[in-house]
């Protein structure tokens, strides 16, 4: 049977991860694999194999993971690897350190909600990994900063919203041009990338197909790569230069909460750690404060996470909508996309994600009385603005759900407040550059909430996949 396999993988084309079992052979599987994801899992008297971790860290957490073309023969007590001209070869078996537990429901209702929960935890770990004792960041990445001109942040959906929410950081802190694309889009055309661009790959899983294939144009091209990534050993961290890993834990919800969070708090810190290694004299007392409230975040998540209530009684206002819109300016408008994509994903309600300042150049002509706008106006400087727009959407009748800080006078949303259609929700204030690890915090609990009132399944969404293995 492998000798069969072997000579047909000689003849596929494209990207494969298959298993081969034939009655012949009744207690063997042979594997093969190029460019899709294959993990197997080694346990007592049984083995396994998934397409990645999480699915079988219930069963076993020592892994073997195999390289392009290479095959292995499975029987429960043995497994052998063979590379593509058939010659055994040897295989490291690693230990991942989550263990099952953490992929248990642990009392929750959904996995999405226990993983909404477990923000506080997941970006104190990633924080906790990336800073020494003296608050030093330390990534042990050997660049030198200087030579490079450009930064390109590519991902897929909420991991590409992470990118888009960290833009702003880079380009203040590093004082380096920072573009944001869909792997989708990047692969197909010919971005303007080379040996002085940093290209940074976020990925939950590290296995996504579009973003490895993004990775690997950019390292072609000559980029220096650098990959933040969730799922240990995952695909992506084997072919970047360097991989930052997120302390989320597993994420078994397809629809992503914690892995979001504290992809946003990692950037932030890399974002840190390049302008300290650049020394740029003028932000050096906002990078002190940056890191405060870096230190900060995972007390505030937890006082975040005391919105729930409210946002509970405001889903019940809300779910039966068709259509409910979401705005915002600055990082806040990139935490609008984020709320938009979760409430798409689960609920399966029809909703847009814009610039607050775009409303007039289109949009607002949808906007008619009951309709649903959540505002998010975090940061400081441009909240005027936002709530201005908002202004202009209530006086066509529409109900405002505002996303605000504490540190914000209500005098400055005063005639949103006063219309009792309308709710406000107010978060603990930090740092702009991180306020959507906060301000999605609610928009995450409303999804969540709006699906269970329609009693959908939250954490397998119709049509959608946790690991997006194919383009
Ligand atoms: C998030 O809620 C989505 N399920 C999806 O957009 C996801 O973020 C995207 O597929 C990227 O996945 P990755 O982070 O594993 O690469």
């Amino acid at each position: 049977m492998l000798k069969a396999v072997n000579k047909a993988i000689k003849d596929l084309k494209g990207s494969y991860a298959i298993s081969v079992i034939s009655p012949l052979f009744p207690k063997k599987i042979v594997v093969a694999k190029k460019d899709s994801p294959l993990v197997i899992g080694k346990g007592e008297g049984e083995n396994f194999i998934a397409s990645d971790i999480p699915a079988i860290l219930n069963f076993t957490n020592t892994f073997y993971f195999l390289d392009e073309m290479e095959m292995a023969e499975i029987d429960a007590n043995k497994v052998t690897f063979y590379n593509i001209n058939l010659k055994q070869i040897d295989k490291p078996l690693k230990s991942i350190e989550w263990d099952a537990v953490a992929s248990e429901k642990q009392g929750y209702a959904d996995f999405m909600l226990k993983e909404i929960y477990e923000q506080p935890k997941a970006i104190r770990e990633t924080i906790g990994s990336k800073f020494n004792s003296e608050n030093d960041i330390n990534l042990d990445i050997d660049l030198d900063f200087t030579k490079f001109n450009k930064i390109y942040i590519v991902a897929c959906g909420t991991a590409m919203h992470a990118g888009l929410a960290t833009k702003y950081s880079f380009e203040h802190f590093c004082k380096i041009n920072t573009e944001v694309d869909v792997a989708s889009e990047f692969r197909y055309r010919d971005p303007l990338v080379n040996d002085k661009t940093i290209c940074i790959f976020i990925s939950q899983s590290g296995e996504t197909a579009d973003t490895i294939a993004a990775l690997k144009l950019a390292k072609e091209k000559g980029a220096k790569t650098i990959a933040i990534v969730n799922v240990i050993d995952s695909s992506i961290t084997r072919v970047a230069d360097y991989t930052l890993y997120t302390h989320a834990g597993p994420e078994i919800a397809v629809a992503s909460t914690k892995a979001y969070t504290a992809q946003v708090t990692l950037l932030s810190i890399l974002s840190a750690y390049i302008a300290e290694k650049l020394n740029i004299k003028e932000v050096a007392d906002e990078l002190k404060e940056l890191k405060k409230d870096i230190a900060e975040l995972p007390q505030k998540v937890e006082e975040t996470l005391k919105v729930a209530d409210q946002i509970k009684d405001f889903s019940q206002k809300v779910f039966d909508e068709k259509d409910i819109f979401f705005i915002g300016r600055g990082t806040d408008y990139t935490v609008s996309m984020e709320g938009s994509l979760k409430l798409k994903e689960i609920s399966y309600i029809h909703s847009e994600g814009y610039q607050a300042g775009e409303l007039k150049h289109g949009p607002i002509a949808l906007i008619e009385d009951n309709v649903t706008v959540i505002g998010v106006a975090t940061v400081p400087g441009i909240i005027s603005k936002t709530v201005s727009n908002l202004e202009e959407v209530q006086t066509r009748g529409a109900k405002i759900l505002l996303v605000t800080n504490d540190s914000i006078p209500e005098s400055e949303y005063k005639n949103i407040k006063d219309n009792e259609k309308n709710t406000i929700v107010i978060t603990p204030t930090t740092s702009s550059y991180l306020s959507p690890v906060l301000s999605v915090i609610p928009l995450q609990i409303l999804a969540y909430n709006i699906a269970k009132a329609k009693s959908l399944d939250v954490d397998k969404p119709r049509n959608l996949a946790k690991s997006v293995t194919v383009e």
